[in-house]
């Protein structure tokens, strides 16, 4: 691996939420951090903790324009790429009607958000990861582990699982690592805006631990898969949900 401070942590979704919690945990930790989102008000505000820790990178990554973008980004900026965390994602826009071109439309939009976001990305920045001995962590859900009710959402995300199986073995090569991490219920994010307190106490009874989970805790389990005691764990899907679901 290149000197950690020539070699930055790629975080797609790095504005809000658990990106930008990740975001925060690598920069203290000592990692350089390239925060992208197609927003760049938020990624500014969190390059202001610690300028010297990070480099922002506005791009939609679910274009190979905007990948390409970041990559170029990271190129330009003389740095190494030590890791993607890509943890842009979320719900597609419900389908507008019951018509099949609707439903088709919405799991289009649906994979782009979840999948194309993150495998562009990855292999917009493949050399780069290669050269460093590069570790990848894919935001997944509990809903790939048990369904998301809507359909599209929890299948756009399992669908990252068996890929993360192939990019683990791809990477293992050259001395890198592949994870996924997969959430459970975390409110406080962009994701869950405007959730009402009946679904928060339902989520809360689902849990054997009583309690929602934080944006915090998913950054900290996403630096421990960046750091130096994980350089053994490749291949998982690493569930941080309460107990929500057992042993997945
Ligand atoms: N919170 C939970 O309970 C939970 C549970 C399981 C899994 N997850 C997963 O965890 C990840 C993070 O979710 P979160 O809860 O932190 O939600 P969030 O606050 O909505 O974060 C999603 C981020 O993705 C960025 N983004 C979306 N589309 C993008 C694109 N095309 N290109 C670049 N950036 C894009 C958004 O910023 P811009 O709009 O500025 O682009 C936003 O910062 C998601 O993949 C989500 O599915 C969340």
């Amino acid at each position: 691996m290149n000197d950690p401070h020539r070699s930055t942590v790629v975080v797609s979704g790095a504005g809000t939420g658990i990106g930008r919690a990740a975001a925060l945990r690598l920069a203290a930790s000592g990692r350089h951090v390239t925060l992208v989102g197609r927003r760049r008000a938020p990624l500014e505000e969190v390059a202001a903790h610690d300028p010297s820790s990070f480099l922002v990178a506005d791009a939609d990554v679910s274009s190979p324009d905007g990948a390409r973008r970041v990559a170029g980004a990271v190129r330009e900026a003389g740095l190494g790429c030590a890791g993607v965390v890509a943890s842009a994602g979320g719900n597609a826009p419900a389908a507008s009607d019951d018509s099949l071109e609707a439903v088709r439309d919405h799991w289009r939009a649906g994979f782009d958000l979840n999948v194309m976001t993150a495998v562009l990305l990855v292999e917009a920045l493949r050399p780069a990861l290669e050269a460093d001995g590069g570790r990848v962590v894919l935001l997944s859900s509990v809903s790939a582990l048990r369904g998301s009710r809507t359909g599209s959402y929890g299948a756009s995300k399992a669908a990252l699982h068996a890929w993360m199986f192939d990019l683990a073995a791809q990477l293992g090569r050259f001395g890198g690592t592949a994870n996924v991490v997969a959430p459970g219920f975390v409110p406080g994010t962009e994701f869950w805006a405007g959730v009402s307190d009946d679904v928060v106490q339902n989520r809360i009874a689902q849990t054997l631990v009583g309690r929602v989970g934080t944006a915090e805790e998913i950054g900290g389990i996403i630096a421990w898969l960046l750091g130096p005691d994980a350089g053994w764990v490749t291949g998982q899907i690493v569930s941080a949900n309460g107990g929500m679901v057992l042993g997945r």
